[in-house]
């Protein structure tokens, strides 16, 4: 089995086949946040959809739009619907999109809207997920799926880890073959991590040791340097033989952080000192405390400014940086400066950054340094399979070239 990033190159795209006048399903990932009033609260799903949909629909295919929103269990569910997704998709191609409103996703209305369609016209279909066959990849919801159309495309980077009906399953049924945000997406990361301009750096944080460590075990072979910071940093601050207070610790995983320190040598960096705060709370009393000195009934929540400044150096000369998790508890301002730094830091270097991963997506966006990265990827579990080497069932599905 070779890796996804070179078997996406040998991927048929909608540029390798015949669109126009043909009825064409393209499921994306539309499983965008909104607010409380049904608000769209971040875009970057739905922009990365757009040259995909724009394409078909400019080249004169009947453009049926599939995908999921959220978990609703197989039941339809009015909070997780994707009427909110059709209208402002709307409004951003400037032409109608029409919503196919409907409990079976493929049900009358569904079939209706579709047959009503003309070269160019786009629908989009009810969530995907109020089918309970989809997230199981159960044939009967394939077939239903795939009746609908004469090809498929998938652009749904953000789920090609999933192997569900409107992804894989589908594919066996109609001819299947990628949108430009999936070849988008796979050219960075796949290039970050397997053909990168060096130095590469990688960055990774966030809680969980136990969920990086296939990351870890693959980029560690390909980088130049690999920082860890953020709540899985404890855990290698124990490993080091440093008490760590009441900070996150992975205590099953202490061994594996002396095996990884042991097999990365200088290559790694971890933080060297550290915000510690008495409770976890933004207005939490909190210090500054240098390497191994976090005391007891304190946690760590961020980096301190000599991690901040060690960081940022290694970055400098970087000429490729792939980050995938916050520094620290990013969402309460008084522990967010690590991360902010990170993004500022990445803001202004002369590389390729390529930012994956839902956390890390959404402290660059919160520190406003969004469109100073190269990338940002719209893949949250997609792009952390993708940086551990895996390969993704919804692109391996899709025709050879
Ligand atoms: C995501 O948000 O990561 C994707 O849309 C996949 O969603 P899921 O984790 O619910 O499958």
């Amino acid at each position: 089995m070779y890796g996804v990033n070179i078997m996406t190159m040998n991927k048929k795209t909608i540029e390798d086949i015949e669109v126009k006048g043909k009825r064409v399903l393209v499921r994306c990932d539309f499983n965008v946040p909104l607010d409380a009033d049904g608000n769209i609260t971040d875009e970057n799903r739905i922009v990365g959809a757009m040259p995909t949909i724009k394409y078909l629909a400019d080249n004169g295919a009947k453009v049926i739009l599939c995908s999921h929103m959220g978990k609703p269990k197989g039941e339809p569910k009015p909070e997780f619907s994707l009427a909110p997704v059709a209208k402002r998709l709307s409004e951003k191609l400037g032409k109608d999109v029409v919503f196919a409103a409907d409990d079976n996703v493929v049900g009358e209305n569904a079939k209706k809207a579709v047959g009503e369609m003309n070269d160019g016209d786009i629908v989009l279909l009810e969530n995907t997920r109020y089918r309970a066959e989809e997230t199981k990849n159960i044939d009967t919801f394939s077939k239903e799926l795939a009746s609908l159309a004469e090809i498929f495309v998938n652009d749904a980077f953000g789920t090609a880890h999933r192997a569900h009906c409107s992804t894989v399953g589908v594919t066996d049924y109609l001819p299947a073959v990628c949108g430009y945000l999936i070849q988008k997406e796979i050219a960075f990361l796949g290039n970050a991590v397997n053909n990168p301009v060096r130095p590469l750096v990688a960055i990774l944080g966030g809680s969980k040791v136990s969920s990086k460590i296939s990351v870890i075990e693959n980029l560690l072979d390909k980088v130049d340097t690999l920082i860890i910071g953020g709540g899985m940093a404890y855990t290698f601050m124990k490993a080091k033989g440093y008490e760590v207070g009441n900070s996150l610790l992975e205590a099953d995983y202490i061994d594996y952080a002396k095996e990884m320190m042991a097999k990365a040598g200088d290559k790694l960096l971890l933080p060297i000192d550290t915000v510690v705060a008495k409770e976890f709370s933004n207005d939490a009393e909190s210090k500054i405390v240098p390497e191994g000195g976090i005391e007891e009934g304190w946690e760590g929540l961020d980096i301190g400014p000599e991690s901040i400044k060690l960081f940022s150096d290694a970055v400098k000369n970087a000429k490729t940086v792939v980050w995938n998790g916050p520094m620290g508890v990013f969402e309460m301002p008084s522990f967010a400066k690590g991360t902010n730094a990170i993004a500022k830091a990445l803001s202004e270097i002369d590389a390729t950054t390529v930012i994956g991963g839902g956390d890390s997506v959404a402290a660059v966006n919160q520190a406003g340094l969004g469109d100073k990265m190269s990338h940002i990827s719209t893949g949250g579990g997609a792009s952390l399979e993708f940086l551990e080497g895996k390969d993704l069932p919804g692109i391996v599905a899709l025709l050879d070239k």
